[in-house]
């Protein structure tokens, strides 16, 4: 039996859990879910992409749970089960010594919450967890030069919250984390069809309806989608068109938002590090910040290049994967969580 077990990256999303297996990359990308019995909440009956399947399918004794919300533990319960399930799908359980564990969180995650997960992270079996903020680690998964003495602006748009942070010399130097997300959008969406349009409809419509037809500017040739759902005044199924000028009025608000925190941090950079965003631009990760026209957005209201990382969900896991192959890079402070 190997002695020790190989180092794990976890990007422990609002709706999606990555993991990474120090010499093997990503080994696990699956939604944030758990579906326990209603009864009994300790008898899980499925997690990750089985139990985004039962969604809206299961029967009445089982529920679903989405433990992380915000970037943060909603249930410590959930969140203990749903990663020693997933630990064990990553490594196995051949191994005599315990994992060394990375972990994603917010900007300015408070030590409460701080402690919650690196509890939940060593009971579901790790032996030492590390905490690393999205936007460093989007950072690195984007390759931009976070060491050197230059100033890095990363907007990390998540489903559950926006981290802008700018990075220098390896750390944070001013940062900001919202509750805005890919979520917020699709209620957003799901507010402005039932007020405008009487339609009711799910979050996985708003969501597809957001993929396929939002935008952050009006399009000079307007799009429109067919969208189904129930009619708010005479509870009866119903279609309508829904154009993409008025999903560019109902997303106004979450754009605005994320705009507004991006303004914060940089009023707070100080000049120096400003001048070079003003070169380099921002770097957008996360998947929310795949909304169309979302770079082209914040680069004309702040009148600096934005640049959409290559594949921006998964910027977050690359990062925490490179400092899984590396982590004697690992600083003192990120090892808070860990003499915890
Ligand atoms: N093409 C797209 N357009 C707009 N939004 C998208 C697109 N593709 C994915 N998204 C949104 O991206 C979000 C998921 O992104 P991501 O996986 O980065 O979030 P997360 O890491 O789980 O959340 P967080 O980091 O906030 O805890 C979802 O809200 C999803 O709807
Ligand atoms: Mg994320």
């Amino acid at each position: 039996m190997p002695l020790t077990a190989p180092d794990v990256g976890i990007d422990l999303g609002t709706s999606n859990i990555s993991v990474y297996v120090s010499g093997r990359g990503i080994v696990i990308s699956e939604p944030t879910v758990v579906v326990v019995e209603r009864e009994s909440r300790r008898t899980v009956r499925a997690v990750g992409d089985e139990a985004r399947f039962l969604y809206g399918r299961s029967p009445e004794k089982l529920l679903t749970v989405s433990p992380i919300r915000g970037g943060q533990v909603a249930d410590f319960d959930m969140t203990q089960l749903m990663l020693k399930y997933f630990l064990r799908k990553a490594i196995g359980i051949s191994y005599l010594g315990r994992p060394r564990v990375i972990v994603s969180i917010p900007c300015g995650l408070d030590d409460v919450n701080r402690k919650a997960l690196t509890e939940a992270v060593r009971i579901a079996g790790a032996k030492h967890v590390f905490l690393i903020e999205k936007p460093f680690a989007g950072a690195i998964g984007s390759g931009l030069p976070v060491y050197d003495p230059v100033g890095n602006m990363v907007v990390d748009i998540g489903a559950g919250t926006t981290d802008v942070a700018v990075i220098s010399l390896g750390g944070l130097v001013v940062s900001q984390s919202v509750p805005v997300g890919g979520e917020r959008m699709d209620e957003a969406l799901m507010n402005y069809l039932k007020r405008e349009c009487n339609i009711i409809v799910g979050r996985n419509t708003a969501e597809n309806v957001k993929k396929d037809l939002a935008t952050a500017i009006p399009l000079e040739e307007p799009r429109s989608i067919l969208v189904r759902g129930i009619n708010q005044l005479n509870t009866s199924a119903g279609t309508i068109q829904f154009n993409s000028q008025q999903a560019y009025e109902a997303l106004k608000e979450p754009c605005e938002a994320i705009l507004k925190s991006i303004r914060w941090v940089l009023e707070r950079t100080p000049p120096e590090l400003c001048a070079d965003i003003m070169r380099s631009g921002i770097h957008l990760t996360g998947g929310g910040s795949m909304l169309f026209a979302l770079d082209q957005y914040i680069s004309e209201k702040l009148d600096i290049p934005v640049l959409l990382a290559r594949d921006p969900a998964d910027c977050c896991i690359l990062g925490i994967g490179y400092l899984t192959e590396n982590i004697q890079l690992v600083t003192p402070q990120d090892r808070r969580g860990a003499e915890a």
